[in-house]
């Protein structure tokens, strides 16, 4: 698919004109490369009004790439907690570490040196060049995606090889060498304020007159995603040890996978035939090291990552034993009020909320101390 030139001026002139009109004002407009950076792996797979908080707090804490590059991960992933996709936390830590000592902090604007770097691929690296450095390097996420198939009329799976690469050509002969990261970001905005997946608003487009989707009797058929991987439903079972000094335990994730690095109440995932308060006391057994025996539930929760739709136990429970099972996962006892200070998942924060919770109304008297055992078969 090839533009003439003047279709491709035109489409730049008007899209920039927009863009200037009505952009939002985001923290991380006019940032230094590096909160360019910071805020565009945040972006990836999660929404501008869930980024906002989480990088305003991260910038306050590491507001250069020194000062991320020597904090510890754990810190990082504090900071992080809550965002989800951890390992893109892994990764800004340990580009931010090569970039502190191969290039002296300096965020490289090189493509070839940035793409080397971890969490770095096509899409970040045109994303940082293009608007910290004004570098005319295209880019291609889902609004973009969204916008050049209806405008061009693209056919077929978006994330097809061919339609990738005609899509990433198009993106390539369409940045301007003047303001190409306004340019990147114009064609993000238009897709996340008008050139919206259900409703766009075709009649305030400034795309309209070059749109062949705009032009059809139905703008929504482009681009055509094909049917979502149906959910996978599973249930986790953790377990919130509490022992008589009223210090809980934690366990740490290996570095690597889901939730890697992340600490947690000790968890298993449910098995065939077995029941959540069995899982529970497997979860102290097998993850905590300690036999257990569960009193109430105090959480059910659900909670979704990728296609898994997780259901999601928490059960007090008490140690049996003073000397703990060999344990497999590096684990802690903490006090309560020391839990703010580790990076937990998402649905383990909710778990904690609820512990948080119980504890509060046992010093207030409005609920028993836990002795209510419940029958474990
Ligand atoms: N999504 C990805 N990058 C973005 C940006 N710079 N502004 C708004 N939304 C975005």
């Amino acid at each position: 698919m090839n533009p003439t030139q003047e279709t491709r001026d035109k489409i730049a002139v008007a899209l920039l004109a927009w863009f200037q009109r009505h952009k939002r004002d985001l923290p991380w407009r006019g940032a230094t490369p590096y909160g360019v950076w910071v805020s565009e792996i945040m972006l990836q797979q999660t929404q501008v009004v869930t980024v906002i908080p989480f990088y305003l707090r991260f910038m306050e804490r590491f507001p250069t790439v020194t000062a991320l590059a020597e904090a510890s991960i754990e810190e990082v992933l504090t900071y992080w907690a809550g965002l989800g996709y951890y390992a893109r936390a892994r990764n800004l830590h340990r580009a931010a570490q090569r970039v502190a000592e191969e290039f002296g902090g300096v965020v490289p604007s090189d493509p070839v040196d940035i793409e080397s770097l971890p969490g770095i691929g096509r899409y970040t690296a045109g994303a940082i060049l293009s608007i910290a450095y004004s570098v005319p390097r295209p880019i291609v996420d889902a609004n973009v995606i969204r916008v050049l198939s209806r405008v061009f009329g693209i056919t077929g799976d978006p994330k097809s090889s061919v339609n990738q690469d005609t899509l990433w050509g198009l993106a390539e002969q369409l940045v301007p060498k003047v303001n190409p990261g306004d340019f990147n970001q114009g064609l993000m905005e238009l897709g996340a304020l008008v050139c919206e997946p259900v409703e766009p608003r075709c009649d305030t487009c400034p795309l309209l007159t070059f749109c062949v989707a705009g032009h059809s009797p139905d703008p929504t058929a482009l681009p055509e995603i094909p049917p979502r991987k149906t959910a996978v439903s599973v249930t986790h079972v953790s377990v919130l040890i509490r022992n008589e000094k009223g210090e809980l335990l934690l366990t740490q994730r290996p570095l690597h996978g889901l939730w890697g690095g992340l600490w947690e109440f000790p968890r298993v995932i449910l098995r065939v035939g077995e029941t959540p308060q069995e899982a529970g006391l497997r979860a102290g057994r097998e993850v905590a090291g300690y036999e257990i025996s569960l009193s109430k539930q105090i959480a059910k929760i659900k909670h979704s990552v990728t296609h898994h739709r997780i259901t999601l136990y928490g059960f007090l429970a008490s140690p049996l034993d003073i000397s703990p099972l060999e344990h497999p996962h590096r684990v802690l006892w903490i006090l309560p009020s020391e839990l703010d200070r580790y990076a937990l998942s998402a649905p383990q924060v909710l778990l904690r909320n609820a512990i948080q919770m119980l504890l509060v109304e046992e010093k207030q008297g409005t609920v028993q101390p836990i002795l209510d055992f419940m029958p474990q078969d």
